[in-house]
């Protein structure tokens, strides 16, 4: 397993690697690596002959005020955890300036959508998502793959770089990877580390939210107020839960929706606060056709 720090050394290293014929896929993290992390790097093993995980905390796509300064880093921790999975061929992990040349400050180009960042989670992170869609398309231009993968977790994130290949014609497949959990249900987040005690047990909140909105719509529920009412009341079962959003939409663009289509695939999502963890969570679902 090799690191890379320069923006041009890992271009270098993956034109090479191209040119040898090997198919390269890419695993972008920002570190605090856990198991979610690490079963998509498994999964990226099966994808192709060369893995690189990148590592690099993102600084422009934390809103102000929110937790750039404390994210959990520790480089050589997560190196140790990538070895040992024996599954990684090339650590990316480089400096702000590296892929900042002009400054994360003074940078005058971005990647964004309007249309996709409406709902969930984008009014709630001024900023968020043009900061992941230029970073992804910086380390998209750096490591070259040939796949790139990323957890359903972070749903809007996954559909908002499906359209970014699509519609900027990049050349690089986007495969989803389904959420990794604790056994009570709670996904695995690096911000889970933010939690005290009492908010660790609450946060299930979020996972039965979700869950029991799947539920209602594979049960034949198609009133999009009866589903979000169901969520807001499960989340409210937690008392230090402060619930930003629990909305159904649709996957093609992230609009909310009326009712519910037989055959569409929609999104029921939330987002809560539990002191100063700010955690999501969501499930896909296909909306079945109605009983006779
Ligand atoms: P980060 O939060 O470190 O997540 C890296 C990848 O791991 C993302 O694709 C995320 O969806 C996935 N992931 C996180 N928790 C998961 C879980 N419990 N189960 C499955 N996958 C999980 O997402 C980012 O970093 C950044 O926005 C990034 C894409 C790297 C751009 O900076």
């Amino acid at each position: 397993m090799e690191r890379v720090q320069s923006a041009s050394g890992m271009r270098r290293r993956a034109d090479a690697l191209r040119c040898g014929g090997r198919r390269l896929v890419l695993v972008p993290t920002m570190g605090g690596l856990h198991r979610g992390h690490l079963a998509l790097i498994r999964a990226a093993q099966k994808q192709g002959d060369h893995v690189t995980v990148s590592i690099f905390v993102n600084p422009t796509q934390f809103a102000p005020g929110e937790d750039y300064a404390d994210y959990p880093t520790d480089l050589d921790r997560d190196c140790m955890l990538l070895e040992e999975t024996g599954a990684v061929d090339t650590v990316f992990a480089p400096t702000v300036d590296e892929l900042y040349p002009t400054g994360a400050a003074r940078q005058a180009m971005w990647v964004q959508s309007e249309l996709l960042t409406r709902h969930l989670c984008g009014p709630h992170r001024q900023g968020h998502f043009r900061g992941v869609l230029t970073v992804v398309t910086k380390l998209f231009s750096c490591c070259r793959p040939h796949v790139a993968l990323f957890g359903l977790k972070d749903a809007q994130q996954y559909i908002l770089l499906k359209r970014l290949v699509a519609e900027l014609l990049l050349d690089v497949v986007i495969l989803g990877h389904e959420t990794v959990r604790e056994p009570d249900g709670l996904a695995l987040s690096s911000r889970n580390a933010y939690l005290s005690r009492t908010d660790r047990a609450q946060a299930v909140v979020l996972s039965r939210s979700v869950t029991a909105a799947r539920r209602a719509i594979l049960n034949g529920e198609r009133r999009v107020t009866v589903i979000e009412a169901l969520m807001q009341r499960i989340i409210r079962q937690a008392p230090s839960a402060r619930l930003e959003y629990a909305e159904v939409v649709s996957t093609a663009d992230l609009q909310p929706l009326e009712a519910l289509l037989p055959g569409t695939e929609v999104l029921a999502a939330v987002a809560a606060r539990f002191g100063k963890a700010r955690l999501i969570d969501n499930q896909f679902v296909t909306v079945p056709a109605a009983r006779a």
